[in-house]
């Protein structure tokens, strides 16, 4: 395991740019500055919870009420959801990869003031049930947030099925106020209806209610359009045939543990992945990797 700072491979220009420091709990985590962004992440589920443009409100929406706690996932920024999405009998939600301690093996430093930050995901007990496989996160911080998890098989012989996704929360002036543009046509599985299948309709999507919605086999860019904070932001994406769009709404809200009452209204998850039935079946040796990337611009 690798997760002290002299046992990583760093160029010296770019040691300005990262800072190691105990974030909340106590737990790792890496600062990262350029000439136009910060960016923080956790080596705990390689958590990337904060990325804010100079002159710009925070990208990422983070719950006051969150946890820093070893085993249990942090509410808000970009969990990263692996093996599995979703509920599954007798393990917990959405995977274990969020809530492992991850390598930090490298930082990359780019001639353009770019950082670029690589983990790994350790070994652990969970990966014991699964062909034998490698799982590297890429985070790479400058004007824009690019995210990369690049599964690769190390099996000779047996076929690795997964899911992923790169669950992003998104911090906007008032969800009800948004629109969510790029998945009109698209059939989705309606979590809140008991996962009835339906096709969107709408060219700007709503908030006005709890959402819950897997839109399948969409590889388009979605847009954001926040009018109360002049934002639009962009996730587009790369190796991902899955959308999925989360508000918890009103009392889904209370009944989370880690998240405020009245937080659902300055959020919203638009998560780009591979779930249900876009789950990604690797051949032996195979490789796959998911990309998003997060920008924003002003709203015209
Ligand atoms: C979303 C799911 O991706 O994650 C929702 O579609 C779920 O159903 C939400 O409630 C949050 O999950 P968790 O495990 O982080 O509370």
């Amino acid at each position: 395991m690798t997760t002290n700072a002299s046992a990583v491979t760093a160029k010296p220009e770019a040691l300005g740019r990262v800072t190691f420091l105990d974030g909340q709990g106590e737990m790792p985590m890496l600062e990262i500055s350029t000439a136009w962004s910060t960016a923080g992440i956790y080596l705990h589920g390689a958590h990337v919870t904060q990325f804010k443009k100079k002159d710009e409100p925070p990208l990422l929406f983070m719950s006051q009420c969150s946890r820093f706690t070893d085993g249990i996932p942090i509410r808000g920024g970009v969990p990263v959801v692996f093996p599995w999405f979703g509920a599954r009998e007798g393990s917990s939600q959405h995977g274990f990869a969020r809530v492992k301690v991850w390598d930090l093996k490298e930082f990359v430093p780019a001639p353009d003031g770019s950082v670029s930050v690589r983990f790994r995901l350790p070994d652990c007990p969970e990966v014991s049930g699964y062909p034998p496989f490698t799982a590297d996160y890429i985070v790479t911080v400058n004007q824009s947030l690019t995210l990369q998890l690049i599964i690769t098989s190390q099996s000779k012989d047996a076929e690795f099925t997964f899911e992923d996704c790169l669950h992003t929360y998104f911090e906007v002036g008032d969800a009800t106020a948004i629109s969510v543009r790029g998945l009109k046509g698209i059939s989705y599985l309606d979590k809140v209806a008991g996962y009835v299948e339906k096709t969107e309709t709408d060219d700007l999507l709503r908030i006005a209610s709890e959402v819950d919605r897997t839109y399948l086999n969409t590889t388009g860019t979605v847009e954001i359009l926040d009018p109360r904070l002049g934002r639009k932001i962009l996730v587009e994406k790369q190796g991902s045939a899955s959308t999925v769009v989360w508000n918890p709404w009103i009392a889904k809200s209370r009944q989370m543990s880690d998240f405020g009452d009245e937080e659902y209204q300055r959020m919203v998850c638009v998560e780009s992945g591979n779930v249900a039935s876009n789950s990604i079946s690797l051949p032996p040796g195979g490789s796959s990797t998911l990309t998003v990337k997060l920008s924003s611009e002003t709203l015209k």
